[in-house]
């Protein structure tokens, strides 16, 4: 294991990905484009990682990545009209995006997997520590997950990931940790980990969520790595070797038990969009009423109906 305490400063986004869940939204747009409220959900990730201190942001980015790097271009033309108005919140708001941090792009090239994705990172972040965020899964800001994941890890000197509890019968869309308890109630050993698991074969109910803090050892695994699931290099195969390993120092998970939306996923997607919706002072207080409304007259058995159909889908 490599003394390695610098404190880390760069955060990798992978939003390289098909999207094809979210078709035909998907079709000209990368799916971390689509908005949440009125930010695209990219801009709530690196919100995120700006907030932990990582202020070197690398985006993998696919084809459409001209969306992605406009978002956090500057548009002049756009700041001339509104200074023009007058408009100075309007203005700052435009603006926020390109001010947070120093973001740089590689492109994936073929999309073969996440594990490949990260790979890509590889010359940008050199012989450091870093964080993963998954461009298109949300942490909600009142609940902090990034921040002591980066202090766990400069801790024990390791790898560590974000665990959530799922419902057994989800597991198989997640990667899943077999773990050993540690002191802190809130972490985790990880002793083993499998990629989309059955329920049946499931070793736990611990999912692995979009937040990883690796070390620079990661990149070598990544470079032997063999299409796994799906056929696509696998973050989690590369994360095994890794827990596998006792000369490592292991892997270790934070248990997060806040607010997380897969912004792939259409229905986490409408989840968030009205969740946080919910909690904005400027939106809210028109919404809620509209939305106790609306569930005041959903009816019992066809939402039923829809959330079999729903599992089932998600099954096959
Ligand atoms: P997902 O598996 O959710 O992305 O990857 P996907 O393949 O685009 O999804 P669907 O199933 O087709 O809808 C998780 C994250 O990893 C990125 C995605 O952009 C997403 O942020 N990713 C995935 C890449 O950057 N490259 C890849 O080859 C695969």
């Amino acid at each position: 294991m490599r003394d390695n305490i610098a404190p880390i400063t760069k955060a990798v986004i992978p939003a390289a990905g098909l999207g094809t869940r979210f078709l035909p939204a998907t079709k000209a747009m990368p799916k971390e484009m689509l908005p949440v409220v009125d930010k695209p959900a990219i801009q709530y990730v690196v919100e995120e990682a700006a907030a932990s201190g990582l202020d070197d942001i690398l985006m993998i980015i696919g084809r459409n990545k001209n969306a992605l790097a406009n978002h956090f271009d500057r548009v002049t033309e756009l700041e001339i009209a509104l200074e023009k108005k007058g408009d100075h919140t309007k203005l700052s708001r435009v603006n926020h995006s390109n001010t947070l941090a120093d973001i740089h792009f590689v492109r994936q090239g073929d999309p073969l997997g996440l594990g490949h994705a990260v790979l890509r990172s590889r010359k940008h972040i050199g012989d450091e520590s870093f964080a993963v965020l998954l461009g298109d899964d949300l942490i909600d800001e009142r609940d902090e997950l990034l921040t002591p994941m980066i202090e766990e890890s400069q801790r024990r000197q390791t790898t560590i990931i974000a665990l959530m509890e799922v419902p057994a019968e989800s597991i198989h869309l997640y990667g899943c940790a077999a773990v050993e308890e540690t002191d802190d109630p809130n972490v985790v050993r990880v002793t083993g980990l499998v990629e989309k698991p059955s329920a049946e074969d499931a070793p736990s109910n611990l999912a692995i969520i979009g937040r990883y803090v690796l070390r620079p050892e990661i990149f070598d695994i990544l470079e032997v790595t063999p299409p796994g699931k799906g056929g696509e290099i696998q973050l989690t195969d590369a994360l095994q070797v890794l827990a596998a390993d006792e000369t490592s120092g292991g892997v270790y998970g934070v248990v997060f038990k806040g607010r997380r939306y897969d912004t792939g996923d259409r229905v986490d997607y409408i989840k968030s969009v009205l969740q946080l919706a919910l909690a904005r002072e400027d939106l809210g207080p028109e919404l809620a009423p509209w939305v106790r409304q609306l569930a005041a007259g959903l009816p019992e058995h066809p939402l039923a109906d829809e959330e079999k159909e729903l599992l089932e889908e998600m099954a096959n």
